[in-house]
């Protein structure tokens, strides 16, 4: 009986020992991404994002930029680096054209992975994740702001999370609507390195939570805050 154990334990260490191999500097196998509250795509596989906010509106758009940041993070960021900005070890994915031509290399290579010289560099994620995942966190990649843009405004944005803080306390003379309007032109001016219209950027989330009541306007600030410790 011990002897069996054994003899499976070592089977066992063997079948972890390949997966390991097969993802390269990974230990990690795929980790599956909940994709509820996303339209479903179905078994053919598309050749370009249906998530985009033009196709689905903003708040499909924004829940797919959710899940995807997820996603991305359990199964990407560890090759592709945190926030898809690639520390040299995979491509930088922020790069990646948000149009046809971009979707159809970022799918093919989702789904089939890339091997070199039989060593496994990718992982196929495909079968394991599905379309709806896979579509969420090109979501998610196409719409990261440039971070130098980000950096241009980090002491004007520092400025407003501290007004915002503010009025989370005291709403005497607050302005929601002149701060909505200057966060979302800030917002606007931070671009995508995809061509993707709109960045998920710090200003456009807090842009969108200030609705003038104080539960806010502490969200706001609190996005910008760690927005901006992000950024650091
Ligand atoms: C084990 C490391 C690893 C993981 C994990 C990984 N990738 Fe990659 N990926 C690579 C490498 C290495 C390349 C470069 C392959 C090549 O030379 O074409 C690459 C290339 C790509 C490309 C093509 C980029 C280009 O500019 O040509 C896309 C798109 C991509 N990966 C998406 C993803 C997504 C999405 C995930 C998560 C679901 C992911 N990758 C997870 C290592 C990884």
């Amino acid at each position: 009986m011990a002897r069996q154990t054994r003899t499976l334990c070592a089977a066992a260490l063997g079948l972890m020992g390949a997966a390991t191999l097969a993802f390269g500097h990974g230990d990690v196998s795929p980790q599956a991404v909940d994709t509820a509250g996303l339209p479903k795509t179905g078994d053919e596989w598309l050749i370009e994002n249906p998530y985009r906010a033009d196709k689905v509106g903003d708040e499909v758009w924004l829940t797919a930029i959710e899940i995807g940041a997820s996603g991305y993070n359990q199964n990407c960021a560890r090759c592709h680096g945190l926030e898809v900005v690639s520390g040299g070890l995979a491509p930088d994915l922020r790069f990646l054209e948000a149009e046809e031509y971009g979707d159809e290399w970022y799918v093919e290579r989702f789904r089939t992975g890339y091997t070199q010289n039989g060593t496994t560099k990718m992982p196929a994620f495909g079968e394991l994740l599905g379309q709806d995942a896979a579509w969420a966190i090109r979501t998610y990649i196409e719409t990261r702001p440039d971070g130098d843009a980000m950096e241009e405004y980090a002491g004007e944005l520092k400025g407003l999370r501290d007004t915002l803080a503010g009025y989370a306390s005291d709403q005497s003379g607050a302005d929601p609507d002149a701060l909505k309007a200057r966060l979302n032109e800030i917002a606007g001016s931070i671009e995508t390195l995809s061509g993707a219209p709109v960045a998920d950027s710090v200003a456009f989330r807090a842009a969108k939570l200030i609705d003038g009541t104080p539960e806010r306007y502490r969200a706001a600030a609190e996005t910008l805050t760690i927005g901006l410790s992000a950024a650091q």
